[in-house]
């Protein structure tokens, strides 16, 4: 093994994990990654086998250490030098305002700063970092022993594995909670329910299964994410003077925070505050059960201490109820798009959540059939992790007596084919294509939707009276309207018809990728779509190209590579692609993959408060820019990243204030490639 080859790996090591980094923060914190994931795993791939190869070359904070360690027998216990406690909870105002009296009182001080959090509904986890390694995470278990989950906290990719910052204690303990996003929770579902798996009933059992688990590698492919909160062992001398101060320190060692804190002043702040996030929380990636309320000051938080196993100095205040009790009111089947018959439950109105509630799908035949839900059905119904409303179960004590079991139609509802049972697949469709107008309405919403052709004013009743008056057979019709037709349609003005005739002449300049989407290939949603642009560059290259040819493509697999291609078969099809060319449609064709350099920070905003340590503050915009970022002097709400370098401003609390993100040089190193030779 001579020198030169350790160096080339080394270096070659250093590139990779750098290039990993990049592709983890693009994944988890933009939403947006630039690669398919068979690319990132090759990635991986080699860096592990280097890394396996050179074992002194892997570093604390390698990417690879992610990835899933070997399965574990049981977890180990941990017994916690810092109890876990648990919050009081607060049910109505008028018990957050006791909360508050008690407070004052004990402290004897007309007014209270409090700290306002999310509550996040996940699992306590408390991580332990020694000379700034992530060396073991646990979980609450009774408050003094929790479970060793360090294997599987490792995979979280928000969370550092090490921490290189100077000024950090050699040992210090964070708590905080692990928790699924609703769209990683949506999308892990999607993944079972295509598996015929079993599906997670919210995002918080997902998270709780994909914890628990003793082989981390299928941790590692759960979408889990983390929060700080707190602190557990902490040397006295290196703790701030508050909770607002402390989370603003860990966010500038790169530790993540929920943006959504505020520091509020007395019982008001508090109420403004749990009215906001209330109309927020459906807005939020991530589901919150309430808002917890902490003593912003510690010592104030000292004084007023615990009360069996929770503190005297927070309460959290819940959000009403997730389930509640309502009457099925009928059974009706919906045809989709595909022709796909989904029997949905008309509920008599309910809120669940904060929310009324007045439908719930019950998904296919085998559903409706386990949970035997009829109609006349007294039903519990409950927001599945604030995303979905969903029948949990049925009351059957208070079942009608003569109801009958739900059967699905042996026609379509809407044109009255025939209903196809399709073997090995659980849904039932309607066999009528086109001619169905209900999946002649759904072709023309979808291929009209904002991600496709996104042609603004053509609603759900506008899109049924053309159907109605046969001014659209077909989506290529629709270029043909004029503004005098659509005036002479029902609760159609003269302007609301120029309107839209503008908007769909705008809608011809558009993307590759979207129109491939409008079209409605089955399973071709918008990735797959992108991926076929990217990848094949041409209209006529992806209505041309073989099975072999799209399964080439990332991603697409033997299915959809069918679809695309019976889609492109069917001569209709190809009539109405020539047509909607000939309306003066026009597809911008994209780069493709392997050209030119993508701009990963496309659209991001930075500020940088301190002193960089390995650039200038021009060079940092240059290469900012370079990644297609912009830079900024001031903070605002439309800030994407405050940057952190040494002895910052008082920039760090205004974006704490502001919920922008905060991150420190490490992270922003990583983010625009800049660490070891730049390759993105
Ligand atoms: S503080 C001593 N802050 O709620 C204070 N807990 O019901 C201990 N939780 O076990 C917790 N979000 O799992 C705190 N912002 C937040 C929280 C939070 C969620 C959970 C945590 C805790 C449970 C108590």
């Amino acid at each position: 093994m001579t020198d030169h080859l350790r160096e080339q790996a080394a270096r070659r090591i250093e590139q990779l994990q750098n290039q990993i980094n990049l592709h983890n923060s693009r994944y988890y914190q933009f939403d947006d990654p630039i690669i398919s994931d068979q690319e990132y795993d090759r990635l991986l791939r080699e860096l592990e086998e280097l890394e396996r190869e050179y074992p002194e070359l892997k570093t604390a904070d390698s990417p690879t250490g992610r990835v899933g360690a070997e399965p574990l027998k049981a977890f180990a216990p941990v017994r916690h030098d810092v109890l876990m406690l648990s919050l009081d909870n607060a049910l109505s105002d008028n018990e957050l305002h006791a909360f508050d009296k008690r407070v004052r009182e004990r402290l004897d001080l007309e007014e209270v700063e409090y700290v306002a959090e999310p509550k996040l509904d996940g699992l306590a986890v408390s991580v332990l970092y020694e000379s700034g390694i992530l060396v073991r995470a646990a979980t609450r278990g009774d408050g003094q022993t929790g479970e060793n989950v360090t294997a599987n906290v490792r995979t979280i990719r928000s969370l550092p594995l090490q921490i290189r910052h100077k000024n950090i204690p050699e040992r210090f303990e964070i708590r905080g909670e692990v928790f699924m996003p609703k769209e990683g929770f949506l999308a892990l579902n999607a993944r079972c329910q295509k598996k015929g798996e079993k599906q997670f009933a919210n995002p918080r059992n997902a998270a709780a299964g994909g914890l628990r688990q003793l082989d981390p590698r299928i941790t590692a492919s759960r979408p889990l994410n983390f929060y700080c909160y707190g602190h557990g062992f902490f040397p006295a001398d290196g703790l701030p003077e508050s909770q607002q101060q402390l989370l603003q320190l860990l966010a500038s060692w790169g530790l993540p925070i929920c943006p959504e804190l505020e520091v509020v002043r007395a019982l008001q702040g508090c109420f403004a505050n749990f009215i906001r996030l209330q109309e927020k929380r459906d807005q939020l990636d991530y589901v919150i059960d309430g808002v917890v309320y902490k003593v912003a000051d510690f010592k104030q938080q000292e004084r007023l201490g615990f009360v069996a196993r929770a503190p005297r100095w927070a309460i959290a205040r819940k959000f009403p109820a997730e389930e509640a009790l309502t009457v099925v009111e009928a059974i009706s089947v919906q045809v989709g798009r595909t022709g796909a018959l989904t029997p949905v439950a008309r509920l008599r109105a309910v809120q669940v959540g904060g929310v009324i509630v007045t439908n719930s799908t019950l998904h296919n035949a085998g559903e409706i059939r386990r949970k035997d839900v009829r109609s006349g059905d007294t039903v519990v119904v409950r927001r599945a992790g604030d995303v979905i409303p969903e029948i949990v179960r049925v009351v059957v004590d208070r079942r009608p007596p003569h109801s009958e079991p739900f059967e699905m139609p042996a026609k379509c509802p809407v044109c009255g084919s025939d209903a196809d049972e399709i073997p090995g697949e659980a849904v039932i469709r309607c066999s009528g294509g086109l001619v169905c107008p209900a999946q002649h309405k759904e072709t023309i919403k979808h291929f009209a939707s904002r991600k496709a052709m996104d042609i603004e004013g053509l609603g759900d009743k506008l899109v049924s009276q053309l159907i109605e008056r046969q001014f659209a057979r077909n989506v290529a019709d629709l270029y043909s309207l004029d503004a005098d037709t659509l005036a002479g349609l029902d609760r159609m003005g003269r302007k609301s018809a120029q309107n839209l005739v503008a908007a769909l002449e705008t809608s011809k300049a558009t993307t590759l990728s979207r129109f491939v989407y409008a079209l409605g290939i089955r399973d071709v949603g918008e990735v797959t779509a992108q991926n076929l642009a990217e990848n094949l560059g041409s209209l006529d290259a992806i209505m041309n190209a073989s099975e072999e040819r799209l399964m080439a493509v990332p991603d697409i697999g033997p299915v959809v590579a069918r679809h695309v291609r019976l889609f492109f078969e069917q001569a209709s099809n190809r009539t109405v692609t020539d047509e909607l060319l000939a309306a003066g449609i026009r597809c911008q064709n994209p780069r493709l993959r392997h050209e030119g350099t993508p701009q990963p920070l496309r659209g991001k905003t930075f500020v940088l408060t301190g002193t960089l340590l390995s650039m200038t503050r021009d060079e940092a915009a240059r290469k900012i820019k370079a990644a297609g970022g912009k830079i900024n002097s001031s903070l605002s709400k439309k800030t994407d990243y405050l940057v952190i370098g040494a002895d910052p401003g008082s920039k760090t609390e205004k974006a704490l204030s502001l919920g922008v993100k905060t991150i420190h040089e490490e992270e922003f190193l990583n983010l625009i490639g800049s660490k070891g030779e730049n390759t993105f």
